[in-house]
């Protein structure tokens, strides 16, 4: 697996020589960011917007509803709507959803993720890693950065219906007792040239 760090990303600014990056390898990155941002972008804004709006009408409950049954559907929805090539999802090392279990390629990225996270060191805003010659991935990383989010993936302990319905739904639910400002996971773009 190769990754393309950020490193790479700000040399094409210009801010540092990479000598090992060929151009043609710089063009791609380029866009492959640029696809990567967006796509990020779009799918979080989606969920959130809409989880909120769930929770605003209709409390945790509902907005537990919408995310077990539409963060799906919404997901496709996007990308379907992204440029063509171009997907995205999410990934946890405790995920909820087992179909949110990330890839060995992935389980690396977030791997090195965690270990950032218990160095107590900034986080980066995003890795690149070039699959195969038409294959790039492009992760962002999540951390618990709104209180909303513990409502769900905090100490769900006090609150039995909520407890009883994310396990019902989730019987191998990994996806609790993060703490603020946790790392939660990644968003994944996976995009082909
Ligand atoms: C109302 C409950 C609820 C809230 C609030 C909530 N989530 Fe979730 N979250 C879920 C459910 C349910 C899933 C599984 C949905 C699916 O099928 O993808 C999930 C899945 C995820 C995943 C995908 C990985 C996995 O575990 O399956 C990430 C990442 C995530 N949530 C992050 C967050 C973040 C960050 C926040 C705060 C901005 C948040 N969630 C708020 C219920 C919630």
């Amino acid at each position: 697996m190769k990754i393309l760090s950020i490193v790479a990303a700000l040399a094409l600014a210009g801010a540092l020589v990479y000598a090992d990056v060929p151009k043609t390898e710089d063009a791609n990155l380029v866009s492959v960011v640029n696809s990567g941002k967006i796509a990020t972008k779009t799918l979080l804004e989606t969920l959130q917007k809409n989880m909120q709006q769930h929770m605003k009408k209709g409390g945790v409950m509902d907005a537990l509803n919408f995310c077990s049954t539409e963060a799906y559907a919404l997901t496709d929805k996007v990308n379907s709507e992204l440029q063509k090539g171009v997907t995205t999802k999410r990934i946890s090392i405790k995920y909820r959803n087992p179909a949110n279990e990330p890839q060995a390629d992935e389980l690396k990225v977030l791997n090195s993720f965690a270990e950032i996270k218990t160095a107590k060191k900034a986080l980066p805003e995003y890795v690149v890693e070039k699959v195969d010659e038409h294959t790039y991935k492009f992760y962002k990383p999540l951390t618990i950065n709104n209180q909303v989010c513990l409502k769900c993936h905090g100490d769900i302990s006090g609150d039995k219906v909520l407890e009883k319905a994310i396990n019902e739904r989730y019987p191998t639910d990994k996806a609790v007792n993060y703490k603020m400002d946790d790392l939660r996971g990644a968003v994944v773009v996976t995009i082909k040239k």
